[in-house]
């Protein structure tokens, strides 16, 4: 990880994924995508693919021997995902609680206008993943965009998008739309 100084004003970054459960339904991915833009993240990198099972098994790794974890795994793997690289001041906590509870049964009651609490299925198949700290952000960005450096976007990039998302100059939700990688 970088350790060059970063204004505290900084734009935060964390790694976004759909699952697969969303991917192979439309509409609630064009829902979720639209409260990703609606809650005024900036979309850093975005991309499609089909995750192996030993890609699925190391990103887990941490779940090895849990109950749930083969049924994680097989699932992360049964279709395309699409993972987002997205900034906003609070990146990691925002895109957290937008997601709402891991368990789908506890979102619906505890936040159901969430997105696990509106869309999730299981407690598996639960729509989304988001990182929880800003190591495993790094982490997690490097092995889904090997090819983004996340010190050059900080040195290149990030002073610019964060006077823009500050209102210094108009910011259309548009303009903070990057593009895919
Ligand atoms: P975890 O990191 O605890 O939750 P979160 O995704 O909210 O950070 O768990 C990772 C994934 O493991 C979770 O999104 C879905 C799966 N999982 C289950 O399938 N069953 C479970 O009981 C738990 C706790 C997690
Ligand atoms: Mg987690």
């Amino acid at each position: 990880m970088s350790t060059v100084l970063r204004s505290p004003r900084a734009l935060q970054l964390t790694l976004a994924l759909l699952k697969p459960d969303v991917v192979a339904h439309p509409l609630i991915l064009e829902a979720i995508h639209q409260q990703i833009l609606n809650n005024k993240f900036l979309i850093v990198r975005m991309k499609e693919l089909l995750w192996k099972r030993e890609d699925c098994q190391r990103f887990y790794q941490d779940f090895a021997g849990r109950f749930f974890y083969q049924r994680l795994v097989e699932f992360m793997a049964s279709g395309p995902i699409r993972a987002y690289i997205l900034a906003h001041k609070d990146a990691i906590q925002l895109w957290r609680t937008l997601m709402g509870p891991t368990r789908v049964f506890r979102a619906r009651y505890t936040a159901p206008d969430s997105i696990r609490g509106s869309f999730g299925l299981t407690d598996t198949r639960n729509t989304t993943h988001g990182s929880d700290s800003a190591l495993s952000a790094s982490r997690e960005i490097a092995a889904f965009f090997p090819e983004f450096s996340e010190a050059r976007w900080y040195e290149e990039e990030e002073p610019r998008l964060r006077s823009s998302a500050e209102g210094v100059r108009p910011c259309t939700t548009d303009a903070g739309f990057l593009g895919p990688a």
